[in-house]
């Protein structure tokens, strides 16, 4: 069974195609009308199932339109709607909804329920992020960067601010493809180590370094994301402000980084808190890109999950 669960659970060599994979897809719709199939259809009589415990945008929109080029049917379900977290478990859910379609796409909180339906689904499934991690996204940011820049091997990625499930992805990514990556941010949300670490392991270059300027200096991608994500507490909202200030992306911060160095962040963003309007509209920003990048680096998720 090919679950794509985490980055670094997933073998270089499979990543790398399905990068490949995406960008040659992304080449063959060439700008083509959004509604419209793609020339070849292997998902053509496949039914995937997208559940979300959490509010979403971009997966939402990107897996049922990825699926629908693809020629497959999708069902959109929300975690309250469901009997999931109403008493029956993750482990039934899984063998039930195996009887019904092909693949299931879910978005949850914590990291065990996505394993638990791993375990027990006789289908793939695909991580659309948890409170631990956020492979698709890191999934579609890669393929970005390597659109514009090139390989991303042996390069320079600072992430500023909250070492978050989105860091945590990144943190996998720089082990599986090869970077180096810089962590800046507050001591009280630093991430946790064991990333840091495996990547290191790998034979990436990891740092934690607490002045930002100082951290971006040679970067050729600086990233920051919310600093509350959905998992975490509403009244530590203050708190945090208070803490990850200092690591606001603004054209100050990007100044200290490599001329042609890119901006990332995964949206939504909160303009004017983790990064300013003038960096997220400037000439760095490919944000928008990366969310384009969803919708093609998910075809080919699904393609190597499905084996199509
Ligand atoms: N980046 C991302 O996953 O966005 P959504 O929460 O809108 O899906
Ligand atoms: N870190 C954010 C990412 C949203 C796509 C969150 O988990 O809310």
């Amino acid at each position: 069974m090919k679950h794509f669960l985490d980055i670094n659970k997933t073998a270089p060599d499979d990543l790398r195609a399905m990068i490949d994979s995406a960008a040659a897809m992304k080449t063959a719709r060439n700008g083509r009308p959004k509604g419209t199939p793609d020339d070849t259809q292997p998902l053509s009589g496949h039914m995937v199932a997208l559940i979300f415990e959490k509010p979403s945008t971009r997966t939402r929109v990107s897996f049922d339109v990825g699926v629908r080029q693809m020629g497959g049917q999708t069902m959109v379900l929300s975690g309250s709607d469901m009997q999931l977290g109403h008493g029956e478990t993750i482990a039934d859910t899984a063998r039930v909804l195996s009887r019904y379609v092909d693949l299931i796409m879910i978005r949850t909180f914590e990291e065990a329920t996505l394993l638990e339906m791993a375990e027990y689904a006789d289908v793939p499934v695909i991580n659309g992020l948890t409170n631990r991690s956020h492979p698709c996204q890191i999934m579609a940011d890669i393929m970005t960067f390597e659109e514009h820049r090139g390989s991303i091997a042996g390069k320079k990625v600072v992430w500023a601010g909250d070492g978050n499930n989105v860091f945590a992805s990144f943190a996998h990514a720089a082990g599986q493809f090869g970077f180096d990556l810089t962590f800046t941010g507050p001591e009280t949300l630093d991430p946790e180590k064991g990333f840091l670490d495996e990547a290191r392991a790998k034979g990436s270059k990891i740092e934690i370094e607490r002045n930002p300027q100082k951290a971006v200096e040679g970067a050729d991608l600086v990233v920051t994301d919310t600093w509350v994500s959905m998992h975490d507490s509403p009244s530590s909202r203050e708190r945090r402000h208070n803490q990850l200030r200092p690591y606001q992306v603004n054209q100050e911060l990007m100044s200290h980084a490599r001329t042609d160095a890119l901006f990332m962040h995964c949206l939504p963003a909160h303009r004017d808190e983790e990064a300013t309007s003038a960096i997220m509209d400037g000439p760095h920003s490919v944000i928008f890109d990366e969310a384009e990048n969803r919708l093609h680096a998910q075809k080919a998720v699904m393609r190597w999950c499905l084996g199509v």
